[in-house]
């Protein structure tokens, strides 16, 4: 068995079923009936990608709760630093799906073929789930008052965020890490990071764009 891959599909698996969480609280206090939908079927979405990292986890011959455990308190942190303002939390979610994007594309490059094609039906819900964050965001930032510099700085304390929750070797991150290729995980991220930035006009760090 492959434990480094278990100890990777752990945190995946941890992360979604928190995307799963997420997006059922969303749905339950949305205030439209086309909202509650969208994050219905999200839900569902996450849903499906946590049973079924789960079941990879289950078919290398591991036990997922132990391979989900030591992700936890770090996920859980993460998570529970979001932000409550309309801007910050639309950041938050956009670059959170970017992330797991970047993640799950580097990832079923060092899986095994039945994995990589589980991955590929999750990055294209997960394709559109950034599309619909990053639209979500274009329009406050085209609308709230002095949101791009709302903007900019949430931007920067999601970084913070996730380098403070991933700050133990325990973290998600460590264990991406120790499947191998650090500088091209690391690069992709960079590059996803500052793709994103772009797609909404802002800079590298998060400074708006003249
Ligand atoms: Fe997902
Ligand atoms: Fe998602």
């Amino acid at each position: 068995m492959n434990t480094t891959l278990v100890q990777v599909l752990g945190a995946v698996a941890y992360g979604e079923r928190k995307a799963y969480e997420i997006a059922k609280a969303d749905a339950e206090s949305a205030e439209d009936e086309e909202s509650r939908r969208r994050f219905r079927k999200v839900a569902a979405e996450e849903l499906r990608h946590y049973k079924g990292f789960v079941a990879r986890i289950e078919a290398m011959g591991a036990d997922p709760e132990r391979a989900m455990r030591p992700y936890r308190t770090a996920l859980d942190r993460y998570h529970g630093r979001a932000p409550s303002d309309a801007v910050s939390e639309a950041v938050f979610g956009y670059l959170g799906e970017g992330v797991a994007d970047d993640l799950l594309r580097w990832l079923r490059q060092v899986v095994d073929a039945d994995t990589a094609a589980f991955i590929d039906t999750v990055i294209a819900d997960e394709v559109e789930h950034e599309a619909a964050a990053a639209s979500d965001l274009r329009a406050l930032l085209d609308t709230a008052p002095g949101a791009r510099v709302r903007a900019a700085r949430a931007t920067r304390r999601m970084l913070l965020n996730m380098l403070w929750s991933g700050r133990t070797n325990a973290g998600p991150m460590a264990a991406f890490v120790r499947l191998g290729r650090p500088r091209d995980l690391l690069g992709a991220l960079v590059a996803g990071h500052a793709r994103r930035l772009r797609a909404i006009g802002l800079g590298p760090l998060g400074l708006p764009v003249l």
